[in-house]
């Protein structure tokens, strides 16, 4: 039995629509990046979305679009993918690291007000693996102190809190549609937001900031040019990815729930390890990008051992994420690592296994991957 960690679902659909617009004329700047961003809104029940180039470029845009740079800083997660701090970086302001609780990753809330100064203008959560962040402490914080509220949604489509879809309890939530994700258009992301006015001024500053789309000129080929912006857009291609993917969501989201329910339940009583819970059914709704298993303090020299086992025997894994942003190289060059800021960060990043539970797969998997890893997990225990 071969189980990838991850593997894009691009069947007969995605190609005849991909083809479509290979044999149209219109490349870029056509109907289809619209109508996925409707797709998604109506999905998110988000009342403005904005696709972009990747969740980065979004992130970035966004940062950009407010205008932060050098002097300003921005309160972010230590757990996370390196973007998360990158697109703050990337405009001159300073990302400020916050660790993450030991029972799910996430950002310890209790911890974020500590590392707001008077140079804090922003905010930024992610919701780790898809459980979402019980955002109604963090919105407070962000009233509190003014801060515009970003919320990396990367993993998050198809995750709630209090029946208001991740992305929209903040200012802003950006997804992504790298391969592996819950949706793929290849390369792409999404913005959703509640802000009629800033969503225009992204969809200007994604664009070069010129006045007027291609269908909006009279001329063909006159336009003026009013802000300083990006060549952030999504085209047709991918765009037409994610329109069939996007009929696909509900169903791969079922199947998530599903795998990581059956996996869950096969892992228990395991000795050595425990799963990171993913709450459903009640106030905060995950939606499953993968099955984090935490090892045991012991154990936590063995996880390459116990990886490369697992390789062996054909199962992928991952880890999420490999180090807290403040360790890496970058990051801890810039602004030095205070090792003792961040150790739940560093004990999820040093001591997990992110094992699959995607659409790829099924429960017969689900059961393979339990009683594997039970197998090897005995064999290490002394
Ligand atoms: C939490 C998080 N944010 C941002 C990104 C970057 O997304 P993209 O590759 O679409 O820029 C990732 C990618 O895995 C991620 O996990």
């Amino acid at each position: 039995m071969e189980i990838p960690f991850g593997r894009p679902i691009i069947g007969p659909e995605e190609k005849t629509a991909v083809m479509k617009v290979l044999e149209s004329p219109i490349l870029v700047h056509g109907p289809l990046a619209t109508q996925f961003e409707d797709d998604f809104a109506a999905f998110t029940k988000s009342p403005h979305a904005v696709s972009v180039s990747s969740c980065t470029a979004g992130m970035h845009l966004i940062y950009f679009t407010l205008g932060l740079g050098a002097g300003d800083e921005v309160v972010v997660p230590a757990m996370t993918h390196v973007a998360t701090a990158h697109a703050v970086e990337l405009t001159g302001a300073k990302a400020v690291f916050v660790d993450a609780k030991l029972d799910n990753g996430n950002i310890d809330i209790s911890k974020i007000e500590a590392a707001i100064t008077p140079r804090t203008k922003a905010l930024a959560i992610v919701h780790y693996l898809g459980v979402p962040v019980d955002m109604p402490a963090v919105v407070a914080i962000a009233r509190k102190y003014k801060l515009f509220l970003v919320e990396d949604c990367a993993l998050a489509p198809g995750a709630w809190v209090d029946g208001v879809h991740a992305g929209l309890h903040g200012d802003a939530g950006v997804f992504s549609f790298y391969p592996v994700k819950h949706l793929t258009t290849a390369e792409g992301g999404m913005i959703i937001l509640k802000d009629r006015d800033f969503a225009k001024k992204l969809k200007l500053l994604k664009a070069f900031g010129v006045d007027r789309t291609h269908g909006e000129r009279k001329v063909p080929g006159v336009y003026d040019t009013v802000a300083l912006g990006f060549n952030y857009r999504m085209s047709e291609i991918h765009a037409a990815i994610g329109i069939e993917q996007m009929k696909k969501l509900p169903g791969f989201l079922a199947t998530r729930k599903a795998n990581f329910e059956a996996l869950e339940q096969g892992l228990a009583g395991v000795r050595g390890l425990r799963v990171l819970p993913q709450p459903t059914g009640g106030r905060l709704e995950s939606c499953h990008y993968c099955l984090s298993v935490l090892l045991d303090e012991p154990l936590t020299a063995n996880r390459p051992e116990i990886m490369a086992a697992l390789s062996a025997r054909n199962i992928g894994s991952s880890v999420y994420y490999p180090q807290p942003v403040p360790r890496m190289t970058y990051y801890r060059e810039k602004y030095g690592y205070d090792a003792a800021l961040y150790l739940n960060a560093a004990r999820i990043s040093d001591g997990t296994i992110a094992l699959p539970v995607g659409p790829h797969l099924g429960i017969e998997h689900m059961n393979h991957i339990a009683s594997n890893l039970r197998d090897i997990v005995n064999g290490v225990v002394k």
